[in-house]
Order: C-alpha cells, then structure tokens, then sequence
C-alpha cells in the first residue's frame, strides 16, 4: 500500500495493576505487549481476538484516550504525547473511537440534535444555527437516518440499538475524522440490523476515504468489511499474526489463528477442506493475568517447544503476512491434509 501512514504504535506495552483488598496493589500484568501497528491513510484493519484479550484497550491507545505505560503513538510521525494541547486536540478530533455499549456512550437527556450540536458547535466556531442545522441534517443523511426531523427531538432510549449505533456514527463524523475505530460496534445489536451497520462503515470508507479499526472476536464480520484490508489477530495482548485478511483466511500461519479459523464454518469447501482443527491444549481459558513469557498462546499451544518461552520473538514475515512463531512451517506441514 503507498498510502501515506497516519497512526503508528511503536513497541506499545500497557501494564495495569491488579488492586486486591483495602485498595493493596497486588501485582501488576501486561494488557498490551510490544504493539506495533502502521494504519494508512483510507484502509480497513480488523482487530480479531476473544475476549479479554485486550482488544478495547489498544482501542483506547490508538484513539488517546489512554497513555500507553512503555512506547509511542505516533500521528503523522509525531508522537501525541509530546504535542502542545491544540495539536493534541486536532489528533483527537481526527481519530475517533466509537465504543461498543452505544446506550452508554449517549448522553440519556439529550435529544439526539443535542447529542450531535455540540460537537459541531466546539469543533466550527463560525458556524450559524443555520449552519449548523444542515450539518446535522448531512449527517444524519449519511447515516442513514432519514428523514432527520424523526430522530431529532428523540431520546436515545427512544432508539433502537442499531439507530444510536448510527447516531455514534455521525457524532464521530461531525468532526470530519480521518481515522473511526469502532469497538464491536455490532455485537450488542439485533442480528438483522447488523449487516447493514458494516456496510453503513464499508461505505463511509469507500466514500470519504476514512480509514477504519474494525474491532471483533467475530471472524466472519471482519471478512466482510476488511475483505480488502488487513487482519491483526491478537491473543493475550500480542498480535501474532497480521496482513492481508484474504491471505490470512487462505493460510492462517499461528497456531492460534490455525483454531481460530478452523473453528469458523468457512463456505468455500477448498479452503474448509485445507484446514484442519487444531486440538488446543487444556480447557481452562487463558488470562492476561497469569500469561506466562514468550509466546502468549504457549500454554495453549500443542506444537510448543521450550523456547518458545523466551521473550523475544521477533516477526517473520511470509509472502504478505508477518506472524510471530518461528515454527509455523513445521506445525503447518505436520498439519497438512494429503
Ligand atoms: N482500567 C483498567 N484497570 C485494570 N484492568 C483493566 C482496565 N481496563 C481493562 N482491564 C483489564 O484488561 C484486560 C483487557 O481488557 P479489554 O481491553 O477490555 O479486552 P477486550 O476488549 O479484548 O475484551 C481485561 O483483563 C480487563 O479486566
Ligand atoms: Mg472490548
């Protein structure tokens, strides 16, 4: 892709600490390992891994809401951390983050015009009332929310979960973003709303060239709106394996990918028939808390070798993949179906 960068993650670690009894800070664990990330300027990348993995977090580092503890943000190559309050502000207007729980993310006693003239209010100080007033009806076109003067004097809990999931939308489109990353902005709405919510985000992509973090532990939705961008699968805080999401769902490399995939009904029988399930050790989900060095998918992993606890693993780069087991080759041959 020659697309100019616009964000990049430089070796980001997030470290929280576990707080236990009367307030006493017990240990501290890793939520985000060495993320390192380039996003250009009009892509799609899916950010795929299970719950808990830390998907929401790398969310929140990637939109500034959250300092990471070791690493660098970086907007159009500067890093946000060291820009005066204006420069800041332009970059958090730019990258906006739509969260997944869209009933909380609404001010409960504000009307939707209310919602959504505040933000063009701070964001153009010129603008008349009149102004003002096209611009959300704009928006509310771009959404989807037509007629406007339907949903103007609403309530949010007067909406259904996919209308404020749209209503986020043009909030985050009021500031004219370059970058949406949107927090599994389908997994608390119907079922049959939540094709027409990806291709709302697949259009505004298309359309007005912003780029999308799209992030799922849903495999299947990824496909869909990143079919021409990029997959990061993460697992306990690592991505271990990114590039292409067509490349990938061809020939998963990890391990992890491996199970992940080969647990989704894939509807080309070629590729179905190309993978095999991958029997994952013990039955006890993994946390973040007790992950233990190296590979995050070590104890899980029935291809492990003893090494594969050392820390530092770097990338191997695979035709247009990079993934992050030196033995993917080896557990892919052992794998193959003849
Ligand atoms: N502010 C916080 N303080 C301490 N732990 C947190 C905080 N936010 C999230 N966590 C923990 O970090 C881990 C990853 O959370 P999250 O990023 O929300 O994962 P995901 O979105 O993939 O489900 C979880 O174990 C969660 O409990
Ligand atoms: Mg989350």
């Amino acid at each position: 892709m020659n697309k100019e960068v616009i964000l990049s993650l430089k070796n980001v670690n997030v470290v929280f600490s576990k707080v236990g009894k009367y307030g006493i800070k017990e240990h501290n664990f890793h939520v985000l390992k060495n993320i390192n990330l380039d996003i250009h300027a009009g892509e799609i990348i899916a950010i795929v891994g299970e719950s808990g993995c830390g998907k929401t977090t790398l969310g929140k580092i990637i939109t500034g809401l959250l300092k990471p503890s070791k690493g660098e943000v970086k907007y159009r190559s500067n890093n946000v951390y060291g820009f005066f309050k204006k420069d800041f502000q332009t970059f958090r207007n730019d990258v906006q983050f739509i969260q997944q729980d869209s009933y909380a993310a609404l001010n409960p006693v504000r009307t939707i015009f209310q919602s959504l003239y505040a933000p063009i209010r701070a964001h153009h100080h010129d603008y008349s009332r009149e102004q003002i007033n096209k611009r959300i009806e704009e928006l509310l076109g771009l959404v989807g929310l037509l007629p406007a003067e339907q949903f103007l004097d609403k309530y949010p809990h007067q909406l259904s979960g996919g209308q404020r999931q749209r209503i986020l939308m043009a909030r985050a489109l009021s500031l004219s973003p370059k970058l949406i990353v949107a927090d599994e902005p389908v997994s608390m709405i119907d079922v049959s709303m939540r094709l027409s919510i990806l291709k709302l985000m697949a259009n505004l992509n298309r359309e007005l060239d912003i780029a999308f973090v799209y992030i799922t532990h849903d495999l299947g939705t990824a496909k869909f709106i990143a079919d021409e961008g990029n997959v990061a699968v993460m697992y306990l805080g690592q991505i271990v394996e990114y590039g292409p999401i067509r490349d990938f769902i061809q020939q998963p490399l990890h391990p992890y990918s491996q199970a992940l995939i080969s647990a989704v009904p894939i509807p080309d029988p070629q590729i179905a028939r190309q993978i095999k399930e991958i029997k994952i050790k013990g039955m006890e989900m993994s946390s973040l808390e007790n992950r233990n060095s190296g590979c995050p998918f070590y104890a899980r992993c029935p291809y492990c070798h003893l090494d594969c606890k050392d820390d530092k693993k770097e990338y191997l780069t695979v035709g247009k993949m990079k993934v992050l087991c030196p033995y993917y080759e080896e557990i892919l041959n052992a794998n193959k179906n003849i």
